[in-house]
């Protein structure tokens, strides 16, 4: 189905200010120097952007093909995300299993209707942007830009009547179906729940062993000869052993792991239990990755932050799909069921609203339901990995946290030799992903740091070039909010990431988008990772518009540690650079080359060994429309000298 008739709404301003953007990015006034805070790392690799395009590195030509799409067709499963409009009111049981997008999108809150006028013009900068060739990190930084902050409303979630997120299944057929990746290509996750979730203070948990967990799949939709069960099928519960608070258990979680699947290959599969009658899914599919090597990469992976499920995720979720991605990376902080009380009482802000009125930090755990059954049409047919973020913390009786992420999702854990659903690492093509826990421990000293020395050891630049991380707070983030927040996890971690020659990292946190030049401690270095923040994903909790160098917006240093995040506090004032002895910067920092508060979505085309191109795209454009784009450009002749694997170059 080809998707016509879509009502956008926006003012021409937003594409003048995208205009003025582009002019400033090309001016190219730029001063280079070091602006290093206290020196944490004795690596010594400092070298200057003046270096041109190397041989190795190569020079691509534009292809029309990368422009987007060829044709915005949406695959029949995933049309029922477009096809309703929005209502104006606005302790896990484990058992081990044997052998086992609105059509018309309601001006999200944050949108206005615009006249014809203004659509023609939109359409014409959106052709004239699709023709330029985007910038490359091989190009000298240019001036930082910030985008001036416009009319982005407020996010309002969708209402638990919304038809969206009912459930639309009885008995015990299978919903909120999803696919996840292993750690390679011959093998994937699928996940569903059976039963229906109890809340009150008598809930009383389903027996896991109910139903059955069986996958049967195949090479097309009327012919599944293939059967897996192995896995695991579990119930949890977010239980408040408090007067007044209602209790919850969820349905029957099942995870089922197929293996020997041919890689780039469309699997078609039902799941649930064949021996109950209504028991087993719709025919539903997906496609493995490409098989992992050098030249070898999916089309499009989106990359998408705090999505919550509000109007505003509604409209970021449609326009991501309407992108057609291959995959999809979820950096945390997934529905925001931690702002409602557990008698489904909803705020944009717990601690403003709530303060210390409730004896715990309550949750309304059907908002994992609901975001799950609105998700269903993109899980089920797009794999989708996901990290935790703060909201999925959740503490409950006996401290126990993060049950309802840990229990959702699955992971390849086992498969990538982590054993935690907090961190894990997965190959697919030229690209080997590694996940990382910003609320786990991340010390040098610790379980997970010592995973990530080994996991990166492993990796084979020859098979696959691009190393990928993700994880949700920020290092590099210029906004006040969470501004420095991370600084501890960066002190350990940032060093071990650099010498393997990190090429992008992927972050949320922070609702608004930022993009970085390549940096390492803060200073710009041709072989540091480029840091992109995507925590804007449509969340109802308010968007970072704030920039701690804005005078008065510098925050205390004492209170930017994050008590989740160990609490202490580790970033101190720059001892270099243009904002040497102080905790901010005065101006947009260098290093920090595109920030802008709007939702929106990301999408990166890795197109060979050395180039991807990455585009940022905000709701309130056209979907051909492009705000933030760069070629990120590897150059591992210059940037793994450290590792033996160099060779193979
Ligand atoms: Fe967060």
């Amino acid at each position: 189905m080809t998707m016509r008739g879509i009502i956008f709404n926006y003012s021409s301003k937003e594409f003048n200010l995208s205009a003025q953007q582009r002019a400033s990015t090309s001016e190219g006034e730029f001063r280079h120097g070091a602006s290093g805070a206290t020196q944490h790392h004795s690596l010594s690799r400092r070298l200057a952007f003046s270096s041109p395009p190397s041989p190795a590195a190569g020079r691509l030509i534009p292809n029309p093909r990368w422009l987007g799409p060829a044709a915005a067709t949406v695959p029949a499963v995933l049309q029922p995300l477009f096809g309703f409009l929005p209502n104006k009111s606005q302790t896990a049981t484990r058992r081990s299993v044997v052998a086992r997008h609105g059509a018309r999108r309601r001006g999200s809150s944050t949108m206005r209707r615009g006249s014809l006028l203004p659509l023609l013009l939109a359409a014409a900068a959106a052709a004239a942007v699709s023709s330029a060739e985007p910038a490359s990190t091989l190009s000298r930084p240019a001036r930082p830009v910030t985008v001036p902050l416009g009319d982005r409303g407020h996010a309002v979630d969708l209402p638990d009547t919304d038809p969206r997120v009912r459930r639309r299944v009885t008995g015990w057929a299978p919903e909120q179906v999803a696919v996840a990746l292993s750690a390679e290509p011959t093998s994937a996750w699928v996940s569903w729940i059976t039963g229906d979730f109890q809340m009150g203070a008598g809930v009383k948990p389903l027996d896991p062993g109910a139903v059955g967990s069986v996958v049967r799949y195949g090479l097309a939709a009327d012919s599944l000869p293939h059967e897996a069960a192995a896995g695991e099928s579990l119930v949890y519960s977010q239980l408040y052993p408090f007067e007044g608070l209602r209790n919850y258990t969820s349905g029957i979680i099942h995870h089922v792991r197929l293996r020997g699947l041919e890689p780039g290959t469309r699997y078609y599969y039902r799941c649930g239990d064949p021996a109950i009658p209504g028991g087993m899914s719709d025919v539903r599919a997906f496609r493995t990755m490409p098989t992992v090597g050098p030249r070898s990469y999916p089309g499009r992976i989106a990359v998408v932050g705090d999505l919550g499920l509000t109007y505003n995720t509604t409209a970021t979720v449609e326009h991501m799909v309407r992108n057609q991605p291959d995959l999809v990376l979820l950096l945390g902080d997934v529905c925001y069921a931690n702002l409602y009380l557990t008698n489904g009482t909803g705020t944009d802000c717990y601690s403003c609203t709530f303060a210390n009125s409730t004896p715990i930090h309550e949750t309304y755990q059907p908002r994992w339901d609901y975001w799950g059954r609105y998700m269903e049409p993109v899980t089920s047919s797009i794999p989708m990995m996901v990290v935790e973020g703060n909201h999925e913390i959740e503490e409950q009786i006996h401290n126990k946290t993060f049950a309802s992420y840990s229990s959702r999702f699955a992971f390849p854990s086992e498969e990538s030799g982590s054993f935690s659903p907090f961190y894990y690492s997965f190959d697919v093509g030229g690209i080997h992903f590694v996940m990382l826990a910003s609320y786990v421990d991340y010390k040098k000293s610790g379980e997970q740091y010592r995973w990530l020395e080994k996991d990166l050891e492993k990796v084979d630049r020859s098979v696959t070039p691009w190393l990928i991380a993700g994880w949700h707070a920020p290092w590099y983030t210029t906004y006040k909010a969470h501004y420095r927040e991370a600084e501890c996890m960066r002190v350990e971690m940032e060093e071990l990431l650099y010498s393997y020659a990190v090429d992008v990292v992927f972050t949320g946190h922070v609702h608004a988008y930022e993009r970085s030049n390549r940096v390492f401690n803060y200073t710009l270095d041709p072989c540091g990772p480029v840091h992109i923040s995507v925590g804007d994903g449509g969340n109802r909790e308010k968007m970072a518009t704030a920039h701690a160098d804005e005078p008065g917006h510098c925050p205390d240093p004492a209170s930017t540690p994050d008590p989740f995040m160990g609490g202490r506090l580790c970033a101190s004032n720059f001892t270099s650079g243009p904002a040497a002895g102080r905790f901010c910067w005065d101006r947009q920092p260098e290093y920090s080359a595109y920030r802008e508060s709007s939702f929106g979505h990301g999408i990166l085309e890795v197109k060979n060994e050395t180039h991807a191109l990455w585009r940022w795209h905000r709701n309130q454009d056209l979907h051909a429309a492009v705000a933030d784009e760069v070629f990120i450009v590897r150059e591992p002749h210059k940037c793994l000298d450290k590792s033996t694997r160099l060779l193979a170059y």
